[in-house]
């Protein structure tokens, strides 16, 4: 029996989380397994009304749930950086979180921007460190405000994130029957992080001989995502160029609407999510996609060792792609939300 913590959130988020507990119900039938979800309000109407982000003990409860399934962190009339910061940074960093896993992958009948490249070329994984760099909060303000203002935003990289972050890209690599990892740095100028990223790299690459091993600085890895993706298969790279390139890389799979990640601890609670938002305009409207949370909700059963469950996830996203929609983008679908979801629900 597994227990599933929901946070819906902000904005579309709980539309896109209701197919997706949809599409889990219907699984968990054809899969014989058990699962119980809790709903927590955490979100900007929760701040709105309450002054909290998340309240006393939230942490401590959300430690005892097999997985969290997300929608969105993100209010139009709440300024921006204590929503991502309080909520969606907080649980991330305390439940430590350490990787953000987000494939790109262009399914057949999807439009991709690049001309050219089809599901053949695109079809790479993100390894985002998730609790270092530039995301720690470390710096500060000096003389804020006046002709003198200093402000400093320090990038943390240890020893042990980095490594474990890598081990994890290794690992999944060899796992997945892949063939090559990437690192994603700036050696060229950040000199002190990615000398250490770059070391650690081959350290720990040593011990995966089968596995081949590149490099590139982030700027050209932006340039060859959209001229040779096929280059890619496995990218380790740090919080901040990893926030960057996986939305360069949600654009080439179709866009935000099949976008998914997990926020993942091996050893603890991971949490899944669509990357793309709360998408505030569409809000109520059963116009949004909610593919991207439908395929969170996959990776989730692969996180959870439910493996065949994810299997058929995937496969039914893939049909509806391949045989229904006109468009990922919302709106355009051809479909309203909760119908996309009955149609996954179809073909599982
Ligand atoms: C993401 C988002 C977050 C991030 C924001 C909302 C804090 O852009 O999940 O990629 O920067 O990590
Ligand atoms: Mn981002």
């Amino acid at each position: 029996m597994y227990r599933i913590a929901v946070i819906p959130g902000d904005g579309t988020g709980p539309e896109q989380v209701r197919e997706g507990m949809k599409v889990l119900t219907a699984v968990a039938e054809y899969e014989e397994f058990k699962f119980e979800a809790v709903t927590y309000d955490f979100g900007g109407d929760r701040f709105l009304r309450t002054g909290e982000t998340l309240p006393d003990g939230a942490l401590e409860e959300l430690r005892k749930f097999s997985a969290i399934y997300l929608g969105a962190i993100g209010h139009p009339e709440v300024k921006p950086g204590i929503l991502e910061k309080g909520i969606l940074l907080r649980l991330r960093f305390e439940l430590d979180q350490y990787i953000n896993l987000r494939p790109v992958r262009l399914y057949p009948g999807v439009q991709t921007p690049l001309k050219d490249k089809g599901p053949e070329e695109i079809d790479f994984i993100v390894v985002r460190e998730n609790t270092e760099g530039l995301y720690c909060g470390a710096g500060g303000f000096l003389k804020r405000g006046t002709k003198d203002e200093v402000a400093v935003q320090n990038s943390i990289n240890t020893y042990k994130g980095v490594e474990r972050c890598v081990r994890y890209a290794f690992e999944y690599c060899r796992r997945h029957g892949r063939k090559k990892v990437t690192l994603c740095g700036k050696t060229n100028v950040l000199t002190y992080a990615f000398d250490l990223w770059e070391r650690v790299f081959h350290q720990v690459g040593d011990g995966y001989p089968e596995i081949q091993r590149d490099y590139a600085h982030v700027d050209a890895a932006c340039m060859w995502m959209v001229k040779n993706p096929e280059w890619f298969d496995v990218i380790v790279t740090d919080n901040m160029f990893g926030d960057i390139i996986t939305d360069l890389g949600a654009i080439i799979q179709g866009g935000m609407g099949i976008a998914a990640g997990g926020n993942i601890n091996p050893e603890g609670v991971s949490m899944f999510e669509p990357i793309g938002g709360s998408a505030p305009k569409y809000t109520g409207q059963n116009v949004i996609n909610p593919l991207a949370a439908i395929c969170a909700a996959a990776m989730m059963l692969e996180q959870l060792g439910e493996t065949k469950a994810a299997a058929r996830v995937e496969h039914a996203v893939r049909e509806v792609c391949a045989k229904h929609l006109k468009s990922l983008a919302a709106g355009r679908m051809g479909y309203s939300t909760s119908e996309v979801g009955d149609l996954v629900v179809r073909y599982l």
